[in-house]
Order: C-alpha cells, then sequence, then structure tokens
C-alpha cells in the first residue's frame, strides 16, 4: 500500500460524496476508502445516514447505529451521501434544477477509475475527445472542431463556468432521434464535481442536467458517482442509466492511461492543446484554493 498522501485544508473542509441513497441499506455496513482513510457507514432505522472512521466493522455486518458515537458530519443531496472530515459548509452547491418536479432524477451508478479526481472533472469539460472516444454518439467525425466558448471564474459562486460550448453530436441523448449541434454550459462548483448542462432533445427552451461527484479514495484512484437529471417523458431509467453508463465506460479507459494520474497545476506542465481554455481556468482555480489532493502543485 502507499504512503497516504497529505490532505490539504480546503479539501479537508469539502462535503465529499461517498454512496448513492438508495444504494445503502438500512442498518447494514457499508466500507470505502475517501481521502487514504478507512470509513464505513449506514442508514439508521428512520434512513438517516450515519458515517465514522472505520474501525474493526466489515462490510455486509448489521449494526446499531446508536452504538456509533463518534459519527462525521453527513448531508444528503442530489441522491447522493456526503460526508467530511473538516468543518463543512452549511449546504452543498446548488442544483436548482433537480427539485422541478418533472424532471427524471436518478443516480447512474459508481465507478471505480484509477485516476484522480481532477483528471476526471477535467475530463468531463473537454469536448475535443467527443468525436474520437464517444464516436457516433457524442461526436463523429469530420465534426471535430471545438468552437470558441467563454470561461469565467464566477467570484460570487465560486465556481469555475464554462458557456457558449457548442459540438455537433450524432447522437446527444438517448431520447435524440437526429444529429444535433447541441449546447453546453458546464460548472465546477466544487473541486471534485462537475455539473453539465445541455440541449434537452425533447424541450427545446430546458437543458439536461448530468453532473459528475468524485469521491477521491486515494490521490489516484477514485470513485465516479453520475447524476443524471433529465426532461425524457418516453425512456426507462434502466436505458437512461445505461446509456450514462456506455459514456462513462468509454471515458474510463482513457482516463486509467493517462500520465501523470495526479493533475498537473502548473500552466507550461502540459501542452495548450492538452489543456484548453477550460481546463486551465480549471487548474488555475484549483492551485489558486490550494488544492494539493491529487494533483501536482506548482512548484513555490
Ligand atoms: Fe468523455
Amino acid at each position: 500500500m502507499t504512503t497516504p498522501s497529505p490532505i490539504d485544508a480546503v479539501t479537508r473542509d469539502l462535503w465529499q460524496v461517498i454512496a448513492a441513497v438508495d444504494e445503502t441499506p438500512v442498518g447494514i455496513v457499508q466500507t470505502t476508502l475517501l481521502l487514504d482513510q478507512r470509513i464505513a457507514f449506514s442508514r439508521d432505522t428512520e434512513g438517516t445516514p450515519v458515517v465514522w472512521l472505520r474501525t474493526n466493522e466489515e462490510h455486509g455486518d448489521t449494526i446499531d447505529l446508536t452504538s456509533i458515537t463518534a459519527r462525521l458530519p453527513v448531508i444528503t443531496g442530489y441522491g447522493y451521501i456526503w460526508t467530511s472530515f473538516g468543518n463543512p459548509p452549511d449546504h452543498l452547491f446548488p442544483i436548482p434544477e433537480y427539485a422541478e418536479s418533472d424532471r427524471v432524477n436518478m443516480s447512474c451508478g459508481s465507478i471505480g477509475v484509477g485516476s484522480s479526481a481532477p483528471r476526471i472533472v477535467e475530463n468531463f469539460l473537454d469536448m475535443g475527445h467527443f468525436p474520437y472516444v464517444h464516436t457516433d454518439i457524442l461526436g463523429a467525425e469530420p465534426h471535430t472542431e471545438v468552437k470558441e466558448y467563454d470561461v469565467e471564474v464566477s467570484e460570487e459562486r465560486d465556481e469555475v463556468l464554462a458557456t457558449r460550448c457548442r459540438f455537433f453530436q450524432p447522437r446527444a441523448a438517448l431520447s435524440a432521434t437526429e444529429g444535433i449541434e447541441v449546447e453546453y454550459i458546464y460548472r465546477v462548483p466544487h473541486p471534485f464535481c462537475s455539473v453539465l448542462y445541455k440541449s434537452c432533445p425533447e424541450d427545446v427552451t430546458r437543458q439536461d442536467v448530468i453532473a459528475i461527484f468524485l469521491q477521491p479514495m486515494t490521490a489516484e484512484t477514485t470513485r465516479a458517482h453520475l447524476l443524471q437529471s433529465m426532461i425524457d417523458s418516453t425512456s426507462t431509467i434502466t436505458d437512461l442509466r445505461r446509456f450514462q453508463q456506455t459514456i462513462f465506460g468509454q471515458d474510463k479507459p482513457i482516463l486509467e492511461n493517462q500520465y501523470p494520474k495526479r493533475l498537473p497545476l502548473d500552466p507550461r506542465a502540459e501542452t495548450p492543446i492538452r489543456a484548453d481554455k477550460s481546463a486551465i481556468a480549471y487548474r488555475r482555480w484549483l492551485s489558486q484554493k490550494g488544492i494539493t489532493y491529487g494533483t501536482i502543485p506548482m512548484a513555490s
């Protein structure tokens, strides 16, 4: 086992995702790794999640949670359980669309990836790989051009925002019947989470929402938890889940073959082609915040 990486102060105080609420059974111990720490969690008889530093519990043990007195902070949001090793904020970052009553909200699985959380965020922001990695779904040759788009770091909301991102997609969503130029908005409202808004094939006035919440298990291994919040009156949840898992399954081997696995924050570390505009803004934002976990910080 490799030596645990030190947890920087900002990462320590963040909410960190650990599991989907509806996949966490009541009264049965679940175990996982978060920031190199072994943790255990379950839900009490009211369904409320309880998270603690794992001692001798084993995954699958039954447990009376009243015996757990030293508990980590817990919040639920967007169908997931989040915890923290520090002093997290009162609320999770907002995704207001999640509350819209006609949306189909679903967790789309939790997938282990042999790469750092920041690498996975950066890949999520990158449209350039669509025709090559998600061929005939999210992109197709000869439509390989990433058109000019806008990126800003919102001081007020403390997030990276990329807007006016446009890309030709043969099959933008399960509900798409023909190729369309889709418009994307990307938000990075948390160092290890990103929320994507994209043109909805079923209703041109609204956007589908796809989010990726990353659980840094170690600095170089991650569990990716996926959320979809869709306007889709015809597809089944199973089909919607499968579509998203297919896309992410295509990203996984690419991510696992990227080196270094930690994201270099020095802008000179990788060529500007790999690190495009949103990636540069994301790296700079992480650097300014002082995030070192999962990164290669700039030499000071
Ligand atoms: Fe991808």
